[in-house]
């Protein structure tokens, strides 16, 4: 069969539409399976803070698009209805935060988590990295790194890892640690023994 090329664009065109349809969620992290595989492979080693964590080594946020930066474009990609002012700022929407399935429709009761905190990558190799890959990292939109949470449950979770903290939703925490598996063996991160047992015993539940 032939095709036009005006037909072949409209299938592409029709394509991508129906192939993108709107996320409210974080890029999808791999599948437990491809985790199991993944943990595997991450080297184990005891978490160093030497020379010591400063949050300005991770620059945030970039500009993504237009006056978009990094925190509104998550915040425009995890929300419903989510309107913004000229300088792209959310002023209204509605969001469920992920962790703890709790609705909110005030944008200013939302964190940007990084799944694998920065500290938590500070100590687990991003201390040897370059300034650019750290902020690579900080405002990664493409692994499953970031995601709007309400404010109070970043605030509990800080710099723990998944042996110290986990999303209290329960149907959510499968997600959470292919999410981190996903990470660390992307940028290549250490973990720590505990942390290995951990994600052991969670994958195994998934
Ligand atoms: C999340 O909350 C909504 C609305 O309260 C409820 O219908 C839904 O079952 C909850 N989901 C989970 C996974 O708890
Ligand atoms: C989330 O909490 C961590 C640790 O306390 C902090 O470094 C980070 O800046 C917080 N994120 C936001 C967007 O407030």
């Amino acid at each position: 069969m032939r095709w036009s090329l005006p037909a072949v664009l409209s299938l592409a065109l029709a394509a991508t539409s129906l192939g993108a349809p709107l996320r409210r969620a974080l890029p999808t992290p791999v599948s437990a399976s491809t985790a199991r595989t993944y943990l595997s492979q991450l080297t184990v080693a005891t978490p160093s803070n030497s020379p010591a964590y400063a949050r300005s080594e991770f620059k945030t946020w970039d500009t993504i698009s237009g006056a978009c930066d990094t925190r509104e474009t998550v915040l425009k990609r995890d929300g419903t209805s989510v309107v913004t002012d000229s300088s792209c700022k959310a002023t209204s929407g509605t969001w469920v935060s992920p962790y703890d399935n709790v609705s909110t429709k005030t944008p200013s009761d939302l964190d940007i988590d990084h799944v694998v905190p920065l500290k938590e990558a500070w100590i687990s190799g991003a201390r040897s990295w370059t300034a650019a890959r750290r902020e690579s990292f900080a405002n990664d939109l493409t692994r499953p790194q970031l995601v709007a949470v309400t404010d109070n449950l970043n605030e509990s979770k800080g710099d723990k890892d998944v042996a110290e903290w986990m999303p209290p939703l329960k149907s959510y925490q499968c997600t959470y640690v292919r999410a981190w598996v996903t990470v660390k063996h992307y940028y290549d991160l250490t973990i720590d023994a505990d942390e290995k047992t951990a994600l052991q015993s969670y994958l195994a539940d998934c």
